[in-house]
């Protein structure tokens, strides 16, 4: 079987630009379909720090204009990824956070700016790029979801294609006056074309013209076809339920590895687990937490947004302190949340520890540092934290919502007599059932001997890319199959 050819094509790739979760996958994906004999090129904006990585950067294309100024289409290699940067000064030569202008608004220009990305994936899957042709084009998440309808309005062969839907949230709406600006015909504006509510709707777009979908769990894949968690968008997606499937993000773990992890005071593993105790102890101080042993200590690593439940915590602090718990936290997000925290931090020093910022060091101490780690989202297409949080022996206690739902085993009877229990569970996401669980972690920690098998289950599963990425080829290589046989 020769290698299958994949163009991916996202808006962040770690570690070159990320915010969020979809840098990490389009990050570690490649290298993972890479055993499985897929061979992946990413397509991204040429941001600055794209463009300062590229090595042995080579011009794959040109254009005289792409939407308002000159851009180039440049080849190389960066992060052990082979890459493809847009590199259009006019869109992409701006530092700091890849949507967001210094004022902390979407910069006025992204419609230009992703169609751009879409535009150039397009032609890459019908031109290639050096030698590189494309059999699937791999769209993540808005900013990438124009790429399968210009092929489909370009019209004329084209290679297959795959959207993922990271976050249902962010859907990329602009105004219906923008339709020619972009390139796209008159005839696009039509419901099933890019037109969506009287706007034009790139996530849309994408979820009408992609030959499959894909989300990053098998429970937001039944989420997001319900009114309740649809977004304006569970009409469309039910029409296409027989090419939407879920599959379950992993992570980097070379990146996350306890065993071996820079950030970390010191090393652990699942057989040396007293030593981990250090790394709590470094992240008390580093948050200016009292030094005690006893406290259960609670980690947040998070956007601080309402997605997030970041206001139960808020809410729910009170439960927390009266348990004798302690809390890390560290993100960054609505400024009305990054205030309710500070305050918080403020009001109990030596309990409430709060770093509002981006730390990448610092989110593998919380990791390795925590005895458990909160997320009470209420919704998560994936999420990855708890991921992390798993193989660095803190429990997550999370929200049965999407991906957590498919991830973590609550902690019940049964379970803890199975074996089987990674976490703590809790429904309805609401401040009185996240306080419950509070309690029953405190419970657990109380209770060396389980909470250390829960702490091992969870060291135990297998959250890397493996299975995953055998999940993704197996789409791919079906795919074309079909294709092919029409
Ligand atoms: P989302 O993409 O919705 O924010 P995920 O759980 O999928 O959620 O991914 C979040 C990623 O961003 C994880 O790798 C997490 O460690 C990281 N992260 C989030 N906030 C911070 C922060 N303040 N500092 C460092 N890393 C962060
Ligand atoms: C999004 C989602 C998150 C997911 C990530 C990567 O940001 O909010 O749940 O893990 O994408 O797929």
């Amino acid at each position: 079987m020769s290698a299958l050819r994949v163009l991916s094509v996202a808006a962040e790739v770690y570690p070159l630009v990320k915010t969020g979760g979809l840098a990490d996958v389009a990050g570690a994906l490649p290298a993972a379909l890479a055993a499985e004999d897929v061979r992946v090129v990413t397509l991204m904006p040429g941001y600055p720090a794209t463009m300062k990585a590229l090595e042995r950067p080579t011009v794959a294309k040109r254009y005289a204009e792409l939407f308002g100024g000159p851009a180039r289409i440049v080849a190389g290699r960066a992060a052990g990824l082979e890459l493809l940067a847009l590199d259009a000064p006019h869109l992409f030569e701006r530092h700091g956070n890849p949507y967001l202008g210094p004022d902390g608004r979407d910069w006025p220009d992204n419609a230009f700016r992703f169609a751009a990305l879409s535009r150039a994936a397009a032609d890459v899957a019908r031109d290639g790029a050096g030698d590189f042709s494309p059999d699937v084009v791999h769209a993540h998440d808005w900013q990438a979801a124009l790429a399968p309808a210009y092929l489909r309005y370009d019209g004329g062969p084209r290679p297959a294609t795959v959207l993922t839907i990271h976050n249902l949230a962010f859907q990329g709406q602009f105004p219906a006056d923008w339709l020619a600006r972009l390139g796209l015909p008159p005839h696009a504006f039509a419901l099933d074309g890019v037109e969506y509510y009287g706007t034009i709707g790139f996530l849309k777009a994408g979820l009408q013209m992609a030959d499959r979908i894909t989300t990053v769990s098998p429970s937001y894949a039944a989420e997001i076809m319900t009114p309740q968690g649809g977004m304006g968008l569970d009409g469309l997606l039910a029409t296409r339920a027989a090419d939407v499937v879920g599959i379950l993000n992993g992570i980097d773990t070379a990146v996350w590895n306890p065993a071996g992890d820079p950030a970390l005071t010191q090393a652990y593993s699942a057989t040396r687990l007293a030593q981990r105790d250090k790394n709590r102890v470094a992240l008390q101080r580093r948050l200016g937490l009292a030094e005690d042993p006893q406290a259960p200590l609670f980690g947040l690593v998070s956007r601080l947004t309402t997605q997030k439940g970041v206001d139960l915590i808020v809410e729910a602090m009170p439960t927390l302190l009266s348990l004798g718990g302690q809390l890390a936290a560290l993100g960054t997000g609505d400024r009305a949340l990054e205030g309710a925290m500070e305050r918080a931090a403020l009001a109990h020093p030596g309990r409430v520890g709060v770093l509002i910022g981006y730390d990448e060091e610092l989110a593998h101490l919380v990791q390795g540092g925590a005895d458990f780690l909160l997320v009470p989202s209420r919704f998560e297409p994936c999420g990855l934290t708890q991921l992390c949080a798993l193989r660095y022996g803190a429990p997550p206690l999370v929200a049965r919502v999407g991906g957590l739902a498919d991830t973590v085993i609550d902690a019940n009877e049964a379970a803890i007599e199975a074996g089987a229990a990674t976490g703590i569970v809790f429904s309805p996401v609401d401040a009185q059932s996240y306080a419950a669980a509070l309690r029953r972690a405190a419970a657990l920690h109380r209770d060396p001997a389980t909470f250390k098998r829960l702490r091992l289950n969870g060291m135990r599963a297998d959250v890397s890319w493996r299975r995953p990425a055998g999940a993704y080829a197996r789409l791919y290589r079906d795919l074309v199959a079909t294709r092919t046989a029409r």
